[in-house]
């Protein structure tokens, strides 16, 4: 079964209770990226856009509305971070901003499960750097 449903026709956006749970998670996410040196420079001083770009991409991941794809075109993720130099550090301090957020909206278990496996695998793979 994929991992974005979690019954018969049940989405993982749905079981959530929609996009004010991805839109929550996102401001905590950011809310740590502000704090952490190792990440905040490459993003821009104001993060508006970046949350809303991340809260519609993850919304339409799990299974809710298409918004990012109908505002921004295929996602291509890796390619829209080849600007940015992200190397293990970096990765690793996007991740824990991540989890750390995930741990504050405190999913139901098999959905934080399927989530850090989706997010450490995604992560992993915006690596463009060596150093
Ligand atoms: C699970 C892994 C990741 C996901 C799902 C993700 C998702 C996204 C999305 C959806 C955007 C907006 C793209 C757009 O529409 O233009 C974005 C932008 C960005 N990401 Fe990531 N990202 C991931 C990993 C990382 C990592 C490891 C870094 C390194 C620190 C990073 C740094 C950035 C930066 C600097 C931007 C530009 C902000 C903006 O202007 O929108 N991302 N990311």
């Amino acid at each position: 079964m994929n991992i974005k449903w979690v019954g018969a026709k049940k989405t993982v956006y749905d079981a959530l209770g929609g996009s004010r749970w991805f839109e929550e998670l996102v401001e905590h996410f950011y809310e740590n990226v502000e704090k952490d040196q190792r990440i905040r420079h490459l993003y821009p001083d104001d993060l508006t856009l970046p949350k809303k770009n991340t809260s519609d991409f993850l919304i339409q991941y799990w299974g809710g509305p298409s918004t990012y794809s109908d505002r921004r075109g295929h996602p291509r993720l890796r390619m829209r971070h080849a600007p940015f130099q992200i190397g293990q550090e970096e990765r690793n301090a996007w991740m824990e901003s991540m989890t750390s957020a995930l741990e504050t909206m405190h999913p139901p278990t098999e959905i934080m499960e399927a989530m850090l496996e989706y997010f450490d695998m995604a992560a992993t793979h915006m690596v463009n750097t060596e150093i």
